[in-house]
């Protein structure tokens, strides 16, 4: 076993050779094919950064239309898929009902399993991209009982979100140009994040050759938990749980306590010890809505104000702790309405892109080899069985 580096937590295994996203955690960089996170976010789109992801390069008008074309041919989803839907209690998960529609699509496309074509990769990885915002929106729709809307192709990608989430059908939606573009910024944020839990997982499923909604339903899994992407929803539901300033002091004291488990959600991150640049943007974009919809909202201050103290207090100094995407995003998702259990399968929804890109870019490499990772194992050596009666 000598042999074996011992890494829990992979904190110093790099498991692939990567083109996609580069990050400096000590400089607070980021950078998605060589542009900054900053950059795209102000002045692209998620579909531009989308096929940016995919493709290598970002899109000329031409290749954007076309590509723009082709995800909104892919929007609907199988009238069958409802059913599976109808399952599920009222109340459950979001992201329980994605894990199960998403991997339940494999079944829907067995064309898919030929993950060694190319072009059967690309159909996949579209339909993948052009689904999300219909299946997510389905599951919002389901957890209210209002009727599923089908996809308007004459929408953007976050405004046909918009309209199938809070749209009804006895109703024309308008669509607020200012929310659209929030929201086509945070799925720009989200969009990838190098060998994350999630994109790591979607990365070892897929290298056993299983079928790609499979995979996305494994990262989707895995990207709900608290300490990765079920942040979003955990750092509201903190924020609102203190309520008030003069409430913020007493959590602080609760983080920096070893013999409690509370940590300050949307706080901290394995790679960056500086400033999650997806924050900065975060934190303004929030700023933006809250003041072009006229929304106080009281989290907002709570939000800044335990920012201002954490970041000047040594625990978090020497711990190099900052917030991380997932401190701002909610108060913005919430201003927009959607209630804090969405939050995670919004970022499900755009990760879906790094998560098929990350999958192309793995099965592309001839370097490739199914993951599997070795151990040092601590259990009893060998041993004879032993009967019941003498146990
Ligand atoms: N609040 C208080 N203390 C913290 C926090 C926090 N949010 N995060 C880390 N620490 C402490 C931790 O207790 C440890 O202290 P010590 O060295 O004394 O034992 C030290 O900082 C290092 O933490 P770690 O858990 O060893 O670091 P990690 O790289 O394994 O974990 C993390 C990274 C993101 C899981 C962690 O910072 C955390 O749990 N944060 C809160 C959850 C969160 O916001 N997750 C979102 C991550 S960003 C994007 C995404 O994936 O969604």
């Amino acid at each position: 076993t000598d042999r074996f580096t011992y890494d829990p937590g992979f904190t110093s295994t790099a498991s692939c050779d990567s083109g996609l996203t580069f990050i400096d955690g000590d400089k607070g960089m980021l950078l998605h094919r060589g542009y900054p996170i900053d950059q795209l976010a102000e002045k692209s789109s998620f579909m531009e950064v989308s096929y940016l992801l995919l493709d290598g390069e970002l899109p000329n008008k031409a290749q954007l239309d076309e590509f723009e074309y082709t995800i909104n041919r892919h929007t609907m989803v199988h009238e069958q898929l409802k059913t599976l839907y109808n399952g599920f209690r009222r109340d459950a998960h979001p992201m329980a009902i994605m894990c199960g529609v998403v991997g339940a699509l494999s079944a829907f496309y067995h064309d898919s399993t030929d993950i060694n074509d190319p072009e059967q990769r690309r159909i996949a990885s579209h339909r993948l991209i052009a689904k999300m915002p219909t299946l997510a929106a389905m599951a919002y729709k389901y957890s209210i009982g209002q009727p599923f809307l089908y996809p308007d192709n004459n929408l953007s990608y976050a405004g046909n979100f918009l309209r199938m989430t809070f749209g009804v059908p006895a109703e024309d939606y308008v669509v607020d140009p200012v929310i659209e573009r929030a929201m086509d910024r945070i799925f720009i944020l989200h969009a990838d994040h190098e060998q994350n839990a999630s994109t790591s997982t979607v990365r070892l499923a897929g290298s056993s050759g299983a079928n790609p909604f499979a995979c996305i339903a494994a990262g989707i899994a895995c990207l709900w938990g608290p300490a990765h992407g079920g942040a979003n929803e955990a750092a509201l539901n903190m924020l609102r749980e203190i309520g008030t300033v003069d409430r913020i002091p007493e959590y602080i004291a609760r983080a920096k306590d070893k013999n409690d488990p509370f940590r300050l959600m949307g706080f901290g991150h394995r790679v960056y010890k500086n400033y999650d640049p997806r924050a900065k943007v975060m934190a303004q974009t929030a700023t933006e809505v809250l003041d072009k919809l006229g929304v106080s909202d009281p989290v907002f201050d709570v939000a800044r104000k335990l920012e201002e103290i954490a970041l000047n207090d040594p625990y978090f100094i020497e711990k190099k702790l900052y917030p991380n995407v997932d401190f701002y995003s909610g108060i913005i998702l919430s201003a927009i309405g959607f209630p804090t259990t969405m939050f995670t399968a919004l970022f499900a929804l755009a990760r879906t892109v790094g998560w098929v890109a990350q999958w192309n870019e793995m099965i592309s490499d001839p370097a490739q080899k199914i993951g599997r990772p070795r151990q040092l194992y601590t259990g009893p050596t060998q041993r004879d069985y032993v009967p019941v009666d003498k146990r």
